[in-house]
């Protein structure tokens, strides 16, 4: 990509459970970066699954915050995606995170965005808006997602095209992935469905995700027939008006929630929580 900028420094130890160190940082625009840092040895977590990750602050109490895991379970390191908030107590300090930097990472990863969350199914569609992408990252490059499903429909919708780029090369890389293609071969990219939008910005593909499922439009532009509870099943992830809508949008397709302890048809995360909610 040569709209971003990149920097990587040699892997240094991790420090304690708690103090990871950053190994990569990639600013993709003014208010998105995502980042890699060490593993701390003793986490195990679910692809799709959030932690609280943070910096220390000026009284050296740590601002924390939630952040969804973007790489897959089985990756040596950590990835995350996250927004740069202007005056934002952690992103405004984030923003300046460089390789070696320590970060600073509770290890108890929780989330419903996870596959034991849904019933099983033949097509999982993956919705989301912003740095909703993040949880979908991890999903996307973890085998089991496309041992348990034939298709993945990747549906990623921002205000601007600037906003799609992580995502946009993610999905293209997926092909590249080596442990994908070492158990699925190149058959990988004919199962992901990848259904970029901007809402703000003239591109290829535009409008909202529940407008483009309650058109038609998106079914009628990837081949597919409407979403059916047979059959699909749904992860959402955006704020909390696109969830809303969203979860409305599946429920008249006879889609039912479902939560780590009862798996139905889709769940939904908030992406962030929005002034004053
Ligand atoms: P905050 O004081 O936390 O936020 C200030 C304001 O900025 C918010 O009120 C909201 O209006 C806006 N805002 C915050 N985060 C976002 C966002 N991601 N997109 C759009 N507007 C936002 N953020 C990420 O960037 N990546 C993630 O993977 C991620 N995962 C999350 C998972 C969960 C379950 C939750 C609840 C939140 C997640 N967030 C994520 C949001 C994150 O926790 C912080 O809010 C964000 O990093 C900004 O922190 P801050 O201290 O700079 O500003
Ligand atoms: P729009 O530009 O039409 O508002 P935001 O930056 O406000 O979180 O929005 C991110 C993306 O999500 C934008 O493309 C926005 O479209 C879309 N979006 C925001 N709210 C909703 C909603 N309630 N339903 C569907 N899409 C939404």
């Amino acid at each position: 990509m040569d709209d971003t900028t990149k920097s990587r420094a040699a892997p240094p130890a991790a420090r304690t459970p708690d103090t990871q160190t950053v190994t990569d940082v990639r600013h993709w625009s003014e208010w998105l970066m995502s980042f890699r840092c060490t593993r701390p040895a003793s986490l195990r977590f679910r692809s799709g699954e959030f932690v609280m990750i943070g910096l220390p602050g000026d009284n050296g109490k740590p601002i924390l915050r939630a952040y969804s895991i973007a790489s897959p379970c089985w990756d040596e390191e950590l990835e995350f995606y996250s927004i740069k908030v202007a005056d934002g107590p952690l992103t405004s300090r984030l923003r300046h995170i460089r390789p070696g930097d320590p970060l600073i990472l509770r290890p108890k990863p929780v989330g419903t965005l996870v596959l034991d969350a849904l019933l099983p199914g033949r097509r999982l569609w993956l919705l989301a808006t912003g740095t909703g992408f993040a949880p979908f990252a991890s999903l996307l490059r973890d085998p089991e997602t496309f041992e348990r499903y034939e298709q993945v429909v990747m549906m990623h919708t921002c205000r601007t095209a600037d906003e799609l780029a992580y995502g946009r090369e993610l999905v293209a890389d997926l092909t590249r992935d080596p442990l994908l293609a070492e158990i699925f071969g190149e058959g990988i990219a004919d199962r992901v469905l990848y259904y970029p939008t901007t809402t703000r910005e003239q591109g290829p593909r535009m409008g909202r995700i529940t407008d483009n499922l309650t058109s038609g439009k998106a079914f009628a532009d990837m081949g597919l027939p409407p979403m059916d509870p047979a059959v699909d099943r749904a992860m959402v992830c955006g704020s909390l008006a696109f969830n809303l809508d969203v979860k409305a949008v599946l429920e008249g397709f006879g889609l039912t929630e479902g939560a780590n302890s009862d798996p139905r048809e889709f769940v939904i995360e908030k992406a962030f929580v929005g002034e004053g909610v």
